[in-house]
């Protein structure tokens, strides 16, 4: 695991590399990556939406998409109400920008609310309409970070096995473990093959971190034979709760918190992932692809 300078020299890189690319006008496409857990409660939207906002703070454009259909809240721990959701657009009623609420630093929200499950049932000339709409979002952010819901269910699945990289979030509790790797299970038998990361969330210490790394690592190599890359951890921090109960993000309430350092470097990692871009499906692909599972 990376020690504390070693981060830190990560982060700054990372910071001129955006910059850099900033300079140059180099747009390499956008990075779909789906936020998901075994277990429910373990910190997903918290994640999303801190881990946004520290990529925004590396000039990176962040769209942050609300996929959990039972519980969605992301608007609710901004403090923001959004009057359309992806419903809106798939019925013709709205265009995505028109969707698409800004928040903190520049970045973008899309409530999915209903419309999620109504890409279900889309006719194909619906679906080519929505898919056109949404090609106009194509390349305009760096990323489209999905929050999804936790468990199971083929819709959850759906999102991940869609999008070409997916964050694993877990807690060091033993349900929460078993319930990431049977996540992880039910996706490698539905044949997934993109990159998988996980963060293990309220840890005590770093330490514990890599002990829960390696056991869901040495299981998900060994009985399903797909890799799984160590993001990083966030600590149990009393200002997570704080945060979320003054409907702040806990990265722009309280910078200085451990939390919040825990998620600068859980960005400068993602950031600093190579990628290929010929695998990249990007928003329109993920979305295509979202369509097709759901049917
Ligand atoms: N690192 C943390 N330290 C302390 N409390 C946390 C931490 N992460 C999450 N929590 C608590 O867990 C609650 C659920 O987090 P949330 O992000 O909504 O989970 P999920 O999206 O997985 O359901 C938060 O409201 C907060 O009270
Ligand atoms: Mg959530």
């Amino acid at each position: 695991m990376n020690n504390q300078a070693d981060s830190l020299r990560l982060i700054v890189r990372q910071m001129k590399n955006s910059i850099q690319a900033q300079i140059n006008g180099t747009h390499k496409g956008t990075r779909v990556i789906t936020i998901s857990s075994g277990k429910g409660g373990v910190g997903k939207s918290n994640l999303c939406i801190n881990l946004a906002l520290a990529l925004t703070e590396f000039k990176q454009s962040v769209i942050l998409l609300d996929a959990d259909l039972g519980l969605a809240n992301i608007d609710v721990i901004l403090g923001i109400a959004p009057s359309y959701n992806l419903s809106h657009v798939i019925n013709d009623e709205k265009q995505i920008s028109e969707v698409m609420m800004e928040g903190p630093n520049g970045m973008y929200l899309i409530p999915g609310g209903s419309g999620m499950q109504e890409l279900a049932n889309l006719k194909d000339w619906q679906l080519e309409n929505f898919l056109a709409k949404l090609s106009k979002m194509e390349g305009e952010a760096d990323y489209l970070l999905i929050d999804t819901g936790a468990g199971l269910s083929q819709t959850v699945l759906s999102f991940a096995l869609a999008a070409d990289e997916l964050i694993v979030v877990t807690t060091p509790e033993p349900t929460a473990i078993t319930d990431a790797y049977g996540f992880i299970k039910s996706l490698c038998q539905q044949n997934y093959r993109g990159k998988m990361y996980l963060v293990v969330n309220r840890v005590p210490t770093p330490k514990e971190a890599a002990v829960v790394y390696n056991k869901i690592q040495i299981a998900v190599n060994r009985f399903l034979k797909h890799n799984i890359e160590f993001l990083g951890f966030i600590v149990e921090d009393p200002k997570v709760r704080q945060a979320v109960n003054e409907q702040q993000a806990f990265l722009l309430a309280y910078p200085q918190s451990f939390a919040a350092q825990n998620i600068y470097m859980i960005a400068a990692k993602l950031s600093d992932q190579e990628y290929q871009l010929d695998q990249q499906r990007g928003i329109k692909g993920f979305f295509n692809k979202l369509a097709q599972y759901f049917r």
